[in-house]
């Protein structure tokens, strides 16, 4: 039986000189955004989760202005103007977007998301800002003069944002922006799973870099949390029969050893050396502890051997899309 190292002792997040617990809150589902998650996220059931989160040992919390088209931000800057700022220590982590209605991805636009992500949150500064899904882009137009990344280094120079992130989908994307040694952390979602694991290549050279990796959707936004019975959807989408399937034999698994399916998949992320911090949406104000007591729970190691016989996906799903 292995026992585990503290889910809320603070780590560095790579270079930054900020400090984060293993575990973070993901402010998707807050945002109420049903065409992504299949249920609506009621205003006063996402506040309390805020407010839970803020009273927690956890200290990061995630959020985009995409999120709800910024509601999830909002959502989140009422609770922060209740509470007079956030929490000593807390670090809020956002990101520049497009334009979701005209996929405009200009410097300009990322200049109006970061202005609107300031209003919203009620913040002066930002201390974290990804680039948000630069798969609606190239690479050419985030790198280049006048593009999202000068308009982020520029706010960082004049104060307004502290460390520049990168987070999307496709790996070998993500892998090509890291390696120019730009970016302080990396945000991956539904590759580092019990059910996907391509995400690894990018983990390896994060590690080897000194890049955090903050490793998002643990749970492929809900299947290996809520049951394939109950949920049955991976990534934003309605999982296919065979993913399906393989998430019975992974439940049938843990069960042999009486370990919930869901601790299983976050521990499988939150276990691994190279992640900073694995992150968890979620929409209700008791999920926050439930995550603390899921990540404590002892796993015997041979748990994770018969896991792994049961197979997993190797291949980005979106490995041709990239710019
Ligand atoms: N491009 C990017 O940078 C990117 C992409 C994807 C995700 N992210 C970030 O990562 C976060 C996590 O990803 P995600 O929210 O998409 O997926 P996820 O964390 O894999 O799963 C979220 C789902 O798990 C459920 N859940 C959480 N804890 C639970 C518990 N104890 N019991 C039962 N169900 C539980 C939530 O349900 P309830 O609503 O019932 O709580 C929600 O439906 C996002 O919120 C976002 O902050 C970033």
């Amino acid at each position: 039986m292995k026992t585990q190292s503290s889910p809320v002792a603070l780590r560095p997040l790579g270079n930054t000189g900020l400090s984060v617990t293993p575990l973070c809150i993901g402010g998707a589902p807050l945002g109420d955004m049903p065409e992504t998650f299949a249920y609506s996220a009621p205003e006063e059931q996402a506040l309390a989760t805020v407010r839970a989160a803020f009273a927690s040992p956890i200290n990061f919390l995630d959020t985009a202005a995409a999120y709800g088209d910024g509601e999830s931000e909002r959502r989140i800057g009422i609770v922060i103007r209740e509470m007079g700022g956030l929490p000593d220590g807390f670090v809020l982590a956002t990101k520049g977007d497009r334009d979701l209605h005209t996929g405009d991805f200009s410097g300009d636009q990322f200049k109006r998301s970061v202005e609107g992500s300031l209003r919203r949150l009620g913040l002066d500064h930002l201390q974290y800002v990804y680039i948000h899904d630069p798969e609606h882009s190239t690479y050419e137009n985030v790198m280049g003069a006048g593009g999202p990344l000068e308009v982020l280094q520029s706010f960082k120079e004049q104060g307004v944002i502290g460390h520049i992130g990168m987070s999307g989908g496709p790996i070998k994307m993500l892998i090509r922006y890291i390696e120019t040694g730009l970016f302080s952390a990396v945000e991956t979602h539904n590759r580092y799973t019990l059910i996907n694991r391509s995400a690894e290549p990018l983990l390896d050279l994060c590690a080897k870099m000194g890049v955090a990796v903050v490793n998002a959707a643990p749970y492929g936004s809900g299947i290996l949390a809520k049951g394939p019975d109950t949920y049955a959807r991976y990534a934003y989408q309605d999982a296919p029969a065979e993913i399906v399937e393989r998430t019975r034999r992974l439940a049938a698994v843990c069960q042999e050893f009486g370990v919930p399916l869901i601790a299983a998949a976050l521990q499988f992320s939150v276990r691994d050396p190279r992640v900073t911090t694995t992150v968890v949406g979620m929409t209700k104000p008791e999920r926050v502890q439930q995550t603390i007591d899921l990540a404590s729970l002892p796993i015997p190691n041979e748990l994770w051997t018969r896991l792994d016989a049961v197979g997993y996906d190797a291949v980005d799903p979106e490995a041709n899309r990239f710019a």
